[in-house]
């Protein structure tokens, strides 16, 4: 199953090499979720997915516990006259200026849906003040994703949804857990652009902080799998794990000499 919203660097094309190297557990535990492509295509009794997007969790409780109330009223957003500049920008600085009561965080919900999929290559970034920056996308005919929401509120009914930093979420890990680990990658070269997905860059103390966890984790048990870029410094990072390597065509991109071919690594801590 798709996920329903377009993400930068979303695991949908890679489920096959992901769940060949996935061990089996009774709980998946996601700390970097995104678009949930690797929840949407496993089946682990239960789930703890999380990230550091308030915004994305927000929504996805909402879907959960709303369902058809909820996609229905997203629909209105998509519809005629509304895949256009003006109509964007409006909803874009209205999203930006949101509060936090329970009504303003429903509303960015049902914004956010539309943003995503009318904002610039589904990308989704905010400025230095945690403003969504991300500008019109141009589509000719965006696509509402009424069937893959549908089926996210029927398999995310026994999930718990955090919104933390991914070292507080695998400290809630415990033996006949399982921990899958997304994060943002590190760059192919000093000179690659990052994809920023939150305020905060996650940057090469933060690639190691994730690092030790995984030992820290396998350790005590648990068994840790990390994707990434396949480059030395990640090498080095991962020493003690089992890597399993491949060759990945990369789409989201907006330089051509990153979307050339790049190794992509799945590392396993146990
Ligand atoms: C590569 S994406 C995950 C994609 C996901 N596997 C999918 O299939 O869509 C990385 C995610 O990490 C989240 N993130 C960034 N920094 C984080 C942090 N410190 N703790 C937890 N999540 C973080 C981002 O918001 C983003 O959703």
């Amino acid at each position: 199953m798709r996920p329903f919203l377009k993400w930068a660097g979303n695991k949908y094309r890679l489920i096959d090499r992901i769940r060949e190297v996935l061990p089996a557990g009774q709980r998946l535990i996601e700390p970097f979720v995104g678009s949930g492509a690797v929840f949407l295509n496993t089946d682990y009794d239960g789930y703890i997915l999380a990230d550091a997007n308030p915004d994305l969790i927000h929504l996805y409780r909402l879907i959960r516990d709303e369902g058809d109330l909820f996609i229905e009223e997203a629909r209105t957003f998509f519809a005629s006259g509304t895949n256009d500049g003006c109509v964007y920008y409006a909803r874009r600085e209205e999203f930006n200026a949101l509060g936090v009561t329970p009504e303003a965080i429903r509303r960015k919900a049902l914004l956010f849906i539309y943003l995503n999929r009318h904002c610039f290559n589904g990308l989704c970034r905010y400025n230095r003040k945690g403003k969504f920056n991300v500008p019109f996308g141009r589509y000719t005919r965006p696509y509402f994703p009424a069937a893959e929401m549908r089926e996210f509120h029927a398999r995310a009914q026994n999930v718990r949804f955090l919104h933390d930093d991914f070292a507080a979420v695998m400290e809630q890990a415990r033996p006949g857990d399982v921990v899958y680990c997304d994060p943002p990658y590190v760059p192919l070269s000093e000179t690659a652009r990052f994809t920023s997905y939150s305020a905060d860059k996650f940057g090469l103390a933060q690639q190691l902080r994730l690092a030790r966890k995984a030992e820290e984790l396998a350790r005590r048990g648990i068994p840790v799998v990390i994707s990434n870029h396949h480059t030395d410094f990640i090498r080095r990072a991962y020493a003690v794990a089992n890597l399993t390597t491949f060759d990945v065509p990369r789409r989201i991109s907006c330089n051509a000499a990153t979307r050339r071919p790049a190794k992509e690594v799945l590392a396993l801590f146990c």
